[in-house]
């Protein structure tokens, strides 16, 4: 029996690692994604040996392009935002997890995968539903539900008696929960559970706070074509190389932190703190390049169904026909949404200043307030709002004629 472990190379997941040798005494294989977190990989590798598992079943992959062009991307070009403000940054990686570890358990004829999350949280049930869309017979191990392993004197207990290395900060309990990859930084729990305390300073690790930023703007221009940016200021750019340069430039300006009361899928509320800088400069400048090249009704409707959209991201259903249906739609509308938008990032702040697209739907000519136009005749703007008023009139009469 073979089990493919998604392993961060961590205390916690080296610990489900032995605990999965001792209980069900199966071959763990592990696979260690580089999601853009900002972690070196190679020690992964080394403490995987260490505990035991054969070089031929260390798996480790380097996700980030695949991770960018896949899965945020297409996510981008929905505008998708969860409860109004969330970049669904951890939400998004899971369903890339779960299908490398599957194809590598049917490469291996593992029958069995395996992951690290809780049974209180979202995680939980975004891998398994990837796992069980991509592999229906697939047999699911989550730890976290299973073992009695209840506190972290006995997890600490556990690793020091199957001699896991525990690094000092590990001892202790830490101070709050974080997932990072290359679209964000996520901390909850712990410090973080009361919401009506700030979050303290220590907890942020991928922005200036907007009072540390510099006094003068930084312009910056952003390439898009069909809906997905592609340089920036006339660079062009691989998808993470192009998000990992906006996270810099988020960084240094102090934007994209959000602290957010939001609805687990699984029913209870949780605080958290997320820093998506890249993520939270490429949203409005994305909107800004729709707002030229997209016709209001295809604008409108992909407005509409975006919170769908995000919702089934957020509850884990990437792989649903549901969501490759909207995603098509989604795809159908951004074949015009090719050109460039100017912004200005000031203290936190993200300004839209310019945008231009060789597919504009902006007609100068159209709007101006000077003479012009032949395609619009001011004369026929009376008799469409004198039409579109008959409902309305006829409500205001028979207001009048029962006194009301
Ligand atoms: N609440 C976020 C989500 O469900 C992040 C979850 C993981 N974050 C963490 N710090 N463990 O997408
Ligand atoms: C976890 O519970 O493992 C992290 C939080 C979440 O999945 O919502």
């Amino acid at each position: 029996n073979k089990v493919v472990l998604a392993y961060s190379g961590g205390l916690d997941t080296s610990i489900i690692l032995k605990w999965l040798q001792t209980t069900y005494g199966c071959e763990v294989i592990t696979f260690t994604a580089d999601l853009g977190q900002g972690e070196e990989l190679e020690p992964a590798r080394k403490k995987a040996e260490l505990l035991g598992i054969k070089p031929e079943n260390i798996f480790i992959e380097d996700l980030r392009e695949e991770f960018v062009r896949d899965y945020v991307f297409p996510m981008f070009r929905a505008n998708a935002v969860y409860e109004g403000v969330y970049l669904l940054g951890t939400s998004i990686a899971r369903p890339l997890i779960a299908k490398k570890q599957i194809e590598i358990a049917e490469r291996l004829g593992a029958d069995a995968v395996c992951h690290g999350a809780t049974g209180k949280g979202n995680d939980q049930v975004r891998f398994e539903l990837g796992y069980y869309a991509l592999k229906p017979d697939v047999t699911v191990i989550a730890p976290w539900r299973e073992w009695d392993l209840k506190s972290r004197e006995q997890l600490i207990a556990f690793a020091e008696q199957h001699q896991i290395p525990i690094s000092k900060d590990k001892r202790g309990e830490s101070p709050f929960s974080v997932d990072a990859n290359l679209l964000h930084a996520s901390s909850e729990g712990k410090v973080l559970e009361d919401p009506a305390d700030e979050v303290p300073d220590y907890v942020y690790s991928r922005t200036l706070s907007p009072e540390e930023a510099p006094d003068t703007p930084t312009i910056i221009t952003i390439g898009f074509e069909k809906g997905d940016a592609i340089s920036i200021d006339g660079e062009a750019l691989s998808p993470a190389s192009l998000l990992a340069r906006l996270n810099r430039l988020g960084h240094d300006n102090g934007i994209g932190r959000l602290d957010l009361v939001e609805n687990r899928f699984v029913g209870m509320k949780s605080r958290g703190m997320y820093e998506t800088p890249g993520g939270t400069i490429l949203l409005p400048a994305h909107r800004a390049i729709e707002s030229i090249t997209l016709d209001r009704g295809a604008a409108h409707l992909k407005d509409q169904i975006m919170p769908q959209y995000a919702e089934l991201i957020y509850n884990g259903f990437w792989f649903s026909p549901e969501r490759e249906m909207l995603q098509a739609l989604i795809d159908k509308s951004q074949e015009m949404v090719t050109g460039e938008v100017r912004l200005k990032l000031y203290k936190g702040g993200i300004h839209v200043i310019g945008r231009s697209s060789p597919n504009s739907l902006y007609d100068q000519d159209l709007v101006t307030f000077e003479e012009g136009a032949v395609a619009y005749d001011h004369r026929d703007a009376a008799g469409f709002i004198k039409l579109n008023a008959l409902r309305l009139r006829t409500l205001a009469q028979r207001k009048k004629k029962l006194g009301a």
